[in-house]
């Protein structure tokens, strides 16, 4: 009898095609899409202890201010982690790149002054597990910096979105959804959006479904139920 190997991946987030395209295709929109700017504006003025969720290949690192003392870095999908390694040897702050998933951060309550999601919240499995995570791990009055692409706010647009989301969308995309809408999620995690903005990615040419995002400051209340 002819038995096949099956290799069962041992990674919770498992999208080995998606991550070597993403690697790719995230250093291209630095600077051919204005990301590099966009992940300045989202960490300015962050100090203390910083968890950046999902940060596939640590293209964050290089834009933390020197006011940071520590950036743990979460991210589940190996080869994007091995890429995130690397970028952490570059950082001009203290980064420890760690395997974990938003939903059940492998760290200890209110141990954070400040959280970062950026483009990771339309591909978690489940939003409002992760955003309660944030919240248990951030330090009351603690701040999430996000910026995430988000539902358009025209109906056509908006229409495609989720016509994606219920097709190919997530299987061709590591898991990603368009139309979620993210900003009322962080409101109804309990977190108080205090500033944010509507940005169109890339700001020019052909507008793609994951061109409207929002980019913003939001606070954990000192209070949580
Ligand atoms: C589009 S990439 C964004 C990466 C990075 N934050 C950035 O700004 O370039 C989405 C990332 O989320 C990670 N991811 C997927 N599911 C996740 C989960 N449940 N928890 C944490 N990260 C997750 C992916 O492995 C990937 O690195």
């Amino acid at each position: 009898m002819h038995l096949r190997s099956t290799k069962i991946p041992k990674d919770a987030v498992y999208h080995p095609v998606f991550a070597r395209f993403y690697a790719r295709m995230s250093v291209a929109a630095e600077t051919r899409a204005g990301m590099a700017a966009i992940r300045a504006e989202l960490l300015a003025g962050l100090s203390g202890r910083i968890i950046d969720v999902g940060v596939g290949n640590g293209l964050n690192f290089a834009h933390y201010p020197l006011a940071v003392s520590e950036v743990v870095a979460i991210e589940p999908e190996r080869c994007l982690r091995q890429l995130a390694v690397r970028s952490a040897l570059r950082a001009g702050i203290p980064v420890d790149v760690v395997p974990g998933c938003a939903e059940a951060l492998p760290v200890k309550s209110e141990a954070f002054d400040g959280a970062v999601a950026s483009l990771v919240l339309c591909t978690v499995r489940n939003v409002e597990r992760s955003l309660a995570e944030i919240v248990r791990v951030l330090r009351p009055g603690g701040e999430l910096r996000f910026f995430e692409h988000v539902r358009a706010d025209d109906r056509a647009m908006a229409a495609t979105q989720r016509a994606l989301d219920r097709t190919v969308w997530p299987l061709v995309c590591g898991g990603c959804h368009t139309s979620r809408d993210t900003l009322a999620a962080i409101e109804r995690a309990g977190f108080v959006v205090e500033e944010y903005r509507r940005v169109r990615m890339p700001e020019w040419g052909i507008r793609l479904p994951t061109s409207s995002c929002i980019l913003g400051v939001a606070r954990r209340t000192t209070v949580v139920d």
